[in-house]
């Protein structure tokens, strides 16, 4: 028979318990976000807060399409969830090409550049990529605008005119491209090389506010990156590293990605010891080329300070 002491045990032991459960859920309720709107707006990532009515203040709108696939009796439903239009006017606020652009160069645009016969066709290609550039964004099209002094002597003696690889005007037709994605409301950034470099390197000092991270995540993930004068720098290994891991990162998510150079793709590697073939080969792959030999416009337009 149990002892009355072993009892009595028990018995505290079952009202502790009780004390401690009755405070546990004390401690939950009630419900003060009431007011609040429901919880998934809240645990939502940050950009997803930022939406309007029509996507439900989530930022992306679900929506169903009824598909056949090959070798399938009946149709499938299929769910895709895409960016609402909002998505993309808060990405504009942050990503402007033109913002740095002082007004001249505001007002270099396709309809009041001198076309001719040197630059006529490379103008045609950059005015067909702007026009379809709904097209290119989910392609991840590149773009890539140079002018080889390697090439000047060979195609000066094929057209039988002097030509230059300098001041042709491929930041010119790029800063075109920039002020159209801008009169668009498509996001863009355009940035030097060089600017790219320092960029990155100013996150390095202890009182920047951004992080390296930050910086690099900006320059993967932008719609449509636009690098001027690439391969220009004195690369150390650092940026070497970093413009690959850019290049790649963009090729990996296939982002739109425009570039002015003096290199020939198959002369990168004599600029990147490291990576350069890599990069070069990755270029390759992804993007139409435009090539601008011819006058060195900067020459011709003397009046005008490069
Ligand atoms: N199509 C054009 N129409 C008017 N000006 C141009 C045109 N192309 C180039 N320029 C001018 O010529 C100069 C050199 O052009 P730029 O784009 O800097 O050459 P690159 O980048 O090829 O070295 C600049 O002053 C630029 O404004
Ligand atoms: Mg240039
Ligand atoms: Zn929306």
């Amino acid at each position: 028979m149990e002892s009355m002491g072993q009892v009595m045990q028990d018995l505290l032991k079952r009202v502790e318990r009780l004390r401690a459960e009755a405070l546990k859920t004390s401690s939950e309720a009630p419900d003060e976000n009431q007011d609040l709107p429901p919880k998934k707006y809240n645990d939502a990532p940050a950009i997803s807060t930022e939406g309007c009515e029509k996507c439900d203040y989530t930022g992306t709108i679900n929506t169903f399409r009824w598909e056949q696939p090959e070798g399938y009796q009946i149709p499938v439903q299929i769910a895709v969830v895409e960016n609402c239009s909002c998505h993309t006017e808060r990405m504009f606020q942050k990503y402007n090409a033109s913002e740095s652009f002082n007004a001249k160069e505001r007002g270099y645009t396709f309809k009041t550049a001198t076309i001719d016969n040197m630059n006529r066709e490379q103008f045609g290609v950059a005015i067909d990529f702007v026009r379809d550039i709904k097209r290119h964004l989910e392609l991840g099209t590149w773009l890539y605008i140079f002018g080889d002094d390697a090439r000047v002597p060979g195609a000066s003696k094929e057209q039988g005119a002097i030509l230059n690889a300098y001041g042709t005007g491929k930041t010119y037709l790029m800063q075109c491209m920039a002020n159209a994605f801008s009169y668009r409301k498509i996001p863009a950034i355009y940035v030097t090389e060089e600017r790219l470099f320092s960029d990155i390197k100013a996150t390095y000092n202890r009182a920047s506010e951004d992080s390296e991270d930050e910086v690099l995540q900006r320059y993967y993930s932008v719609p449509i990156l636009m690098i001027d004068d690439i391969f220009t720098a004195q690369y150390k290994e650092w940026a070497e590293g970093k413009l690959f891991s850019i290049i790649d990162e963009r090729q990996k998510n296939n982002k739109v990605t425009i570039m002015t150079s003096n290199y020939s793709l198959g002369r990168i590697r004599e600029r990147l010891p490291m990576n350069g073939g890599k990069i070069g080969s990755r270029i390759d792959g992804k993007a139409i080329q435009i090539e601008m030999l011819g006058p060195d416009r900067r020459a011709l337009n003397k009046n005008e300070s490069a």
